[in-house]
């Protein structure tokens, strides 16, 4: 459901690196687009004592070529933003500065670290810039575990209700992984096959060749698991497996979500070292560059492994397994969704047994790519018997050119469509999950295996790895 748009954006966290990389382009693109209301303005919110020109000034140097490329877009950005200094620990002086732009509804933008939510909201709410229709819109991490979001999402309702809260998941934002959807609801042949009748396995592969570099305080505490599991992973597992919404609207999507997030099988210890693997990367050489090894004191995994389990009609029995890790060899997102063999054979070659499963392969980031494989025979009469070999249906698409997805989440927000947004229920339901499993590790005291940066993973997480990682580049287990 579309409701009115607010016009007026203020950015806590203007000067940090999420503002500089993805917010202030994504609205350089929305304003050359004319995508954004007439009256549009951003109060740019930091804590360095810039005045106007020194602000635009210091915009405008970290912009650099974003900013050159889109001249007319990125002046007429800076002419519509103000900003203003403010210490988010003294509620006092927040309400000072900020009331004055309580006189239009707003998008509260939250880019700043968590310990912070509670203090800016009570200055934003003295501020009279939480009362109804205002919104928040908050950036991951909500908590560490289940104890710490219920403790976020309980504030966070204390103070504006759920229809006015907005929990970003960049992954959502993404065009590619709307296209899930299309693909899954949109085409007839796919839905009737999404079943465990017809389905061995679902793969989700986040690989990355960056390493924790510049954030190593932040990641330690979260590892691979809270930083890409708890939320990414789970959210594209979650549209892979859902039953169909009736509608895209946002209620009916995200209760069909969260459905799934509850019926993921708790691990427990006994299950861990059948059903996941931890690493933690080492020098190495990623791109033909030699890199550092992640040597923080903590025991953090910057590697993932899990073999997931939904426990609902229609995926019982249905393995998932999800792969996730920093500094491997190749970056890429992917699904591959492996079918079960034919019922009965009746070729002579390959032998019974010997036909290649179908799959569908969905390739997101960083090229898009929907690969189908099937079996097909390549009959001709001196061969005397129907021969199958694997053929490939591959739909490489020139893709047009992406957004960023903040583009999309930004005008979601400031247009109050909550579809792309997590709600606190799906954000618990995850922790729930993940909390077994990093309890589990604990209780089974699962240490992080090496890996050489630039490799697939430690070896032991071989069986983990989707069919698209080739056998030469899998990773050997030494005896
Ligand atoms: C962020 C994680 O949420 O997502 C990062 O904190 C990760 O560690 C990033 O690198 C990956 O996002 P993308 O869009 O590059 O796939």
């Amino acid at each position: 459901m579309t409701s009115r748009v607010h016009d007026t954006l203020l950015l806590f966290g203007a000067t940090g690196d999420l503002s500089l990389r993805y917010l202030f382009p994504s609205l350089v693109h929305l304003l050359r687009d004319r995508l954004l209301p007439a009256e549009f303005r951003v109060i740019a919110i930091g804590r360095q004592a810039y005045d106007q020109a020194g602000f635009r000034a210091w915009l405008r140097e970290r912009l650099g070529e974003e900013a050159a490329r889109h001249r007319a877009a990125f002046e007429d950005l800076l002419a519509r933003t103000e900003y203003v200094a403010v210490d988010l620990s003294d509620a006092a002086a927040m309400t000072a500065a900020l009331a004055r732009f309580a006189d239009r509804p707003c998008v509260s933008y939250l880019a700043i670290p968590p310990h912070l939510f509670v203090p800016t909201c009570q200055g934003l709410q003295a501020a009279g810039l939480l009362a109804s229709p205002s919104r928040l819109v908050l950036e991951k991490p909500i908590g560490h575990d289940l104890v710490s979001s219920r403790q976020i999402n309980a504030t966070l309702r204390s103070f504006l209700d759920e229809s006015r809260l907005f929990r970003i998941d960049h992954y959502l934002g993404k065009a590619p992984v709307q296209n899930l959807l299309a693909l899954r609801f949109g085409n007839t042949l796919m839905e009737a096959v999404w079943h465990n009748r017809w389905i061995e396995s679902v793969d989700i592969l986040v690989a990355e060749t960056d390493g924790v570099d510049g954030r190593e305080g932040y990641y330690a505490q979260y590892g691979a698991l809270r930083d890409m599991v708890q939320n990414h992973m789970l959210q594209l597992l979650a549209l892979i497996a859902m039953e169909p919404p009736n509608s895209l609207d946002a209620d009916s999507l995200r209760d069909e979500k969260r459905k799934v997030l509850r019926a993921l099988r708790p691990m427990s210890a006994g299950d861990v070292e059948r059903d996941s693997v931890r690493g933690r990367y080492q020098a190495g050489v990623v791109d033909g560059r030699a890199v550092p090894g992640f040597s923080h004191a903590s025991d953090c995994e910057t590697f993932v492994a899990l073999r997931a389990h939904i426990d609902n009609w229609r995926w019982s029995g249905v393995p998932f397994r999800l792969v996730t890790g920093k500094r491997l060899a190749q970056r890429t997102t992917e699904v591959v969704v492996s079918f079960k063999p034919v019922s009965h054979w009746i070729f002579d070659r390959p032998p019974n047994g010997g036909a290649v499963p179908n799959r569908l392969l969905m390739q997101l980031q960083p090229e898009e790519h929907i690969g189908l494989g099937l079996m097909g025979s390549l009959a001709a009469p001196e061969w005397g018997a129907t021969e199958l070999q694997p053929l490939s249906l591959d739909l490489s698409m020139v893709a047009p050119q992406r957004r960023i997805a903040y583009e999309r989440l930004l005008l979601d927000a400031l247009h109050g469509n909550q579809a792309l947004f997590v709600t606190g229920e799906e954000v618990e339901a995850a922790w729930s999950w993940i909390d077994s499993i990093s309890e589990a590790w604990q209780a089974a005291t699962v240490p992080a295996q090496a890996y050489p940066a630039g490799s697939w993973g430690p070896a032991q997480a071989d069986q983990f790895l989707p069919v698209t990682v080739p056998a030469s580049k899998r990773p050997v287990k030494t005896p």
